[in-house]
């Protein structure tokens, strides 16, 4: 039996690591019972591609511990395996946060080897994030630091509400961002504007991330997630393998010189052309109708 933190919001939920087909077989047979929440994942009933992965710890902020972990990473797992997913939200369940960071509480009482464990598996947790294959969207109200702001970076997009507010506080507690902040954040806002928001670990709002580039949208407060929703209802419009395609060439594409970057773009590209999706969309495109893209 799978063993997550989690709780039933609706029919179409499944919790991390479940598949709504098995959550609501759960929920009917009562075996819920023994979950407590931490991470909320569900697919929305329409139009189906749409998941949402929600932060849902409100006693501690959101502040990510060993359990919360352990959910997200098994709510990547069966998001990588929901071949009906075209698009993920990542938010938060709990007003005024978007996620504190990593448990504070929790590090207190671990061992120098247990923290090295730990922000190495926060680490390759958020470089799962990065590598899932379809687009993600992260939404921004209230805070995110440390930790937080550090799963949001390893989203693909970013929307917040002008009341968020963004830091890296690691060095005021003597440790550096250790779960890719060091690494995404200069690739975002470039290595000048990260050092200095490193070094100090300022906190900036929504306008400001917006005005250095670490968001795409600032929206008034509140209003982040139908932004995001939005954004993601276009995204699932479009062709599933193209989307994967894309994502694949500009990420692996960025990390290498321009002739190996077009390379990887010509083979991104090749995986398109004997799918019946190309030619939905030509034929879609001279009938004068919308595509109706099967991700096939
Ligand atoms: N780890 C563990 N617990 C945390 C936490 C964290 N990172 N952040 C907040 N909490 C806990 C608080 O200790 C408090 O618990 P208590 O009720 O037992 O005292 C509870 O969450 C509520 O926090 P509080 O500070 O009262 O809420 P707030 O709305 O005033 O402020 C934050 C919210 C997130 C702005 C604030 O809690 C904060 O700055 N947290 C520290 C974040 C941080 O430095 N993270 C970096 C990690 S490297």
């Amino acid at each position: 039996m799978h063993r997550f933190r989690g709780r039933l919001v609706s029919s179409h939920l499944f919790l991390a690591g479940v598949s709504s087909h098995t959550a609501a077989g759960a929920a009917a047979s009562g075996s819920l019972a023994v979950f407590r929440r931490t991470l909320i994942v569900q697919t929305l009933p329409e139009p189906v591609g749409i998941v949402e992965l929600k932060l849902d710890r409100p006693e501690a902020k959101n502040a990510i511990g060993k359990e919360m972990l352990k959910g997200l990473q098994r709510s990547l797992e069966a998001i990588d395996r929901d071949s009906s997913a075209n698009v993920v939200i990542v938010s938060s369940a709990v007003p005024k946060v978007f996620c504190a960071g990593a448990d504070l509480k929790e590090r207190r009482l671990m061992s120098p080897n247990e923290v090295e464990l730990f922000v190495n598996s926060l680490r390759s947790t958020f470089s799962s994030i990065e590598a899932l294959s379809i687009p993600t969207v992260a939404v921004v109200e209230g805070a995110a630091l440390g930790g937080g702001l550090e799963l949001v970076l390893s989203c693909d997009l970013r929307i917040c509400g002008e009341n968020a507010t963004f830091s890296l506080p690691e060095t005021g507690l003597a440790i550096i961002p250790g779960a890719g902040g060091t690494q995404r954040l200069p690739r975002i806002v470039g290595r000048s504007v990260a050092k200095e928001l490193i070094f100090t670990g300022r906190r900036i709002d929504g306008r400001e991330a917006m005005s250095m580039g670490l968001v795409n949208h600032c929206v008034p407060a509140g209003e982040a997630y139908l932004k995001a929703l939005q954004i993601a209802r276009d995204i699932n419009q479009k062709g599933p393998v193209a989307l994967r395609m894309a994502k694949k060439s500009i990420n692996l594409g960025m990390e290498v010189d321009m002739p190996s970057a077009l390379e990887v773009e010509e083979e991104c590209y090749e995986q398109l052309l004997n799918t019946k999706d190309r030619l939905e969309g030509l034929a879609a495109f001279a009938e004068k109708r919308k595509p109706r893209y099967s991700g096939r």
